[in-house]
């Protein structure tokens, strides 16, 4: 995506489309920006009454007497109640738009102010025009149209600040693209070995990134006897990938983003039925979260201490599959009963989360995990579930996530829920009944992360939907990306 800015209408040079905000007021469209020697040619449409500036509204004109053959007034309701999340839906009516017309390069003048900050004002703008810009048909045949997709925007009236943050929210929609490009991707393509690979080609791209990949002979040699139950009925072996970044290198500070990476999830022998496996290639969708993560941290060179952490592996049927009832041994040293094989994404983060905290030294440890269906249940689509041990990450996280609209609940840990995983055999089972399933899920990693501040999002609700909102299209959502960055930026 290519940004530039002139200064002023005047300035403005030729693209496609032209667009124009406005304010409602009282059931009438007035500009949120001085539209200059524009007036002449929207006399009549204004004087209609037909536009009347309601967010999110727009009406496409033909102009001759224009650099551009079309103008699109665009209504960002009123003043008042402007909001970034207001804006990223306004303006991706002019991304629906574009690809109506087919419209690859704009000019978009931007809103003077409406109590936001220049800052949020260029934010709401980009991620409205860019999050929905955005199309997966990499299997459709040929008499199949693409989508066609803007490729440069143009920011009238925008200052330096401006610019820049459309730059980097810019390269904040890439990395979103990318995670939702590797979890629409097929589970046959899409294997440990891929992720594998995709984290040594960040760390080939980007010099201040190293790429570490545990095959199986080092997890059998590490221990990470979970990791390696879990792998066993696959004919694909499980890995753990680790990616450093230092952006700061004098700091103590450092992130650690762990990421499940189940690149399909049949269920093992407690085989998913079905209607709950045809979308089972989304449970890498917390890898793709922590992965997605590093690309725009990178990219962008942020001056933070960031560690992905993902255990991969898929969760397959076959003789050499690991059993119910059955108790293994992980990497904390703890021994788990296995209630049931679809349970398996707690055991491979537990392998990563007690490695991380054990060697990465880390000051905060966040994991993103499509971990249970009973969060969907609680949370449906609209929120992530969080659970904590820490009150000052969690309502960082939750403050970051009402920012970017990547929105996520807190739930609760209280302590009656760690005896419902007590075992007969073992230290700990890995399920603890249907009731209260997410918390339980959550209090089964907590064992795993000793006294270190750790947040887990359970997004399996959020990270693959079955109806778009808005600028978030349906089925893979990139979700966590845009919550981590908005995170990072607070820790300053
Ligand atoms: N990957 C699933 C969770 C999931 C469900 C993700 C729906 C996305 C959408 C996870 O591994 C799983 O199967 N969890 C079980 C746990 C149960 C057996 C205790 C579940 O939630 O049913
Ligand atoms: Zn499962
Ligand atoms: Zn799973």
């Amino acid at each position: 995506m290519k940004f530039n800015s002139s200064t002023t209408l005047a300035q403005r040079a030729t693209s496609e489309l032209l667009v124009l905000p406005f304010w409602k007021q009282k059931e009438k469209a007035v500009a949120a920006s001085p539209i200059d020697k524009l007036k002449e040619a929207l006399k009549l449409p204004l004087a209609s009454g037909d536009f009347t500036g309601k967010a999110g509204e727009t009406l496409l004109l033909y102009s001759s007497s224009t650099k551009e053959k079309r103008l699109l007034l665009l209504g960002l309701g009123e003043q008042d109640e402007a909001s970034v999340e207001e804006f990223r839906r306004a303006y991706f009516q002019v991304t629906r738009a574009t690809q109506k017309y087919k419209v690859k390069k704009i000019a978009v003048l931007l809103p003077k102010d409406g109590g936001l900050s220049l800052e949020d004002i260029s934010e709401g703008v980009v991620e409205g025009l860019l999050l929905g810009n955005y199309d997966f048909s990499e299997h459709k045949g040929k008499e199949h149209k693409k989508a066609v997709l803007i490729d440069s925007v143009q920011l009238v009236g925008a200052n330096k600040k401006q610019l820049d943050v459309a730059k980097e929210h810019g390269k904040i929609a890439e990395s979103v693209y990318y995670v939702r490009d590797l979890v629409n991707s097929n589970a046959d393509l899409v294997t440990p070995q891929h992720l594998a690979s995709e984290a040594k080609k960040m760390a080939r791209k980007f010099p201040k990134v190293k790429a570490t990949v545990f095959d199986k002979k080092r997890l059998e040699k590490e221990k990470m006897g979970l990791l390696l139950a879990v792998g066993r009925g696959s004919s694909v072996d499980p890995v753990l990938i680790t990616l450093e970044y230092k952006g700061a290198p004098k700091s103590k500070e450092h992130t650690i983003v762990v990421g499940k990476g189940v690149t399909y999830d049949t269920g093992g022998l407690n085989i998913k039925g079905t209607g709950h496996m045809e979308s089972m290639k989304c449970d890498m969708g917390g890898a793709g979260a922590a992965l997605g993560t590093m690309l725009a941290v990178a990219s962008l060179g942020l001056k933070v201490n960031l560690t992905v952490v993902i255990p991969s592996t898929e969760n397959s049927v076959s003789g050499h599959s690991y059993k119910p009832g059955d108790v293994y041994t992980g990497y904390a040293g703890k021994t788990v009963e296995i209630g049931n094989t679809d349970a398996e994404g707690r055991l491979i983060l537990a392998d990563a989360l007690a490695y991380a905290a054990k060697k990465l030294k880390p000051t905060r440890m966040i994991d993103f995990a499509t971990l249970t269906g009973s969060i969907v249940i609680a949370l449906g689509e609209e929120a992530s579930g969080l659970f904590s041990n820490s009150d000052a990450l969690a309502d960082g996280l939750a403050g970051a996530g009402s920012h970017c609209f990547e929105r996520v609940w807190r739930m609760p840990m209280y302590d009656e829920y760690r005896k419902l995983l007590d075992s007969d055999f073992a230290d700990i089972k890995n399920v603890g009944g249907r009731e209260g399933g997410s918390i339980t899920a959550a209090w089964f990693l907590k064992e795993f992360v000793n006294d270190v501040p750790w947040a887990h999002i359970d997004i399996a609700g959020t990270a693959y939907t079955s109806k778009s909102r808005d600028y978030v299209p349906k089925n893979a959502t990139g979700v966590g990306v845009r919550l981590m960055l908005s995170y990072l930026k607070t820790l300053g």
